[in-house]
């Protein structure tokens, strides 16, 4: 232990084409990830997530910067560093007709067991994973949920060190994301495991995550932990309030703090600076209307999300 799993300075990376000019997907990213930390990349689509994961595990190399995996040089250690990491990603692409047994052999065996060792922590995994109703099933026959879960599998074969998930929920129905989120974070308390993982998914990632790096264009536009980032953009909180009568919405957009009304009849949407202490003012501005229903929401990552991708 010791090392940080990632240390990232400066790295730049752009895609070359023959026909095109090329084209800078990442700039000047830099970051570190601590031991024992799950670490969330969010960001829009084509914002960069995909193509530093790939960077970080060594799969592409950027042609700026510094990368340091595990305390081992990216370019030149890569092939110790493989070694110490592993992988799995939205869409997993195995052998289509092999089982899922013999799926995790195959891997395994490139990851240099054999014999009984082999057999012991495929057996592992498939207990791990809950695989075993599954395991004489071909890869092409599994649902997209069991493909996740085997990629997982595959992924603990070498017992990494540090863990790269590229949207690990995508395409997953509710339940089996709750089971797949709760399965990363037990094998990353058991295994103490450090994850980098990237997410569409903002309750994912403030569940799982310690921190998040934010990209946008393939730069990092801010990092920190969930509640910091709420913190940090200063997002009021949304009060939705749905009456029955007439309320001013000049007035309500006078009260001090208030940051943003909207408004169709019987519904009021105001962002509000609970800190101004200004719910009682507001209320008393629908003295000649009926209140139905008055809810409040705290600024979730969702709303951070919006807020960055701007
Ligand atoms: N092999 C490639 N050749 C050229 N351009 C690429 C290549 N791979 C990715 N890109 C471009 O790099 C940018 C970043 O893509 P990347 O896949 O890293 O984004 P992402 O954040 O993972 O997006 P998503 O959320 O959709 O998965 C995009 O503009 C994409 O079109
Ligand atoms: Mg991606």
């Amino acid at each position: 232990m010791g090392e940080k799993p990632v240390e990232a300075q400066g790295i730049c990376k752009s895609y070359r084409s023959f026909f095109r000019a090329a084209t800078t997907v990442l700039k000047d990213i830099s970051l570190e990830v601590e031991a024992g930390e799950i670490f969330g990349l969010l960001g829009p689509n084509g914002s960069g997530k995909t193509t530093l994961i790939s960077i970080f595990s060594t799969l592409i190399y950027p042609e700026i910067g510094r990368l340091h995996i595990l305390g081992l040089d990216a370019h030149r250690d890569r092939n110790e560093i493989r070694k110490l990491i592993n992988i799995s990603t939205a869409k997993p692409n195995f052998p289509w007709s092999l089982t899922v047994k013999e799926n995790l052999r195959h891997y395994g065996m490139l990851y240099g067991l054999y014999g009984p060792a082999l057999s012991q922590t495929v057996r592992d995994q498939i207990d791990a994973f809950e695989l075993g109703d599954f395991q004489a099933m071909k890869f092409e026959d599994l649902s997209t949920g069991l493909k996740q879960r085997l990629s997982l599998a595959k992924a603990m074969l070498n017992q990494p060190r540090l863990l790269f998930l590229d949207e690990p929920t995508t395409g997953l129905d509710p339940d089996i994301s709750m089971k797949t989120r709760l399965l990363i974070q037990r094998i990353h308390e058991e295994e103490n495991i450090s994850v980098v993982l990237s997410t569409h998914y903002m309750p994912e990632a403030e569940m799982l995550c310690d921190r998040i790096a934010f990209l946008r264009k393939g730069k990092i536009v801010a990092l920190n932990t969930p509640q910091n980032l709420k913190n940090q953009l200063g997002l009021g909180e949304k009060v939705t309030v749905l009456y029955e009568g007439s309320v001013s919405i000049a007035e309500l957009e006078r009260v001090p703090g208030v940051i943003s009304v909207s408004s169709v009849p019987g519904r009021v949407e105001m962002i509000i600076d609970r800190s101004m202490e200004n719910l009682d003012i507001i209320v008393k501005l629908f003295a000649k209307a009926r209140i139905l229903d008055i809810i409040i929401k705290e600024p979730d990552l969702e709303d951070v999300f919006i807020e960055l991708a701007r």
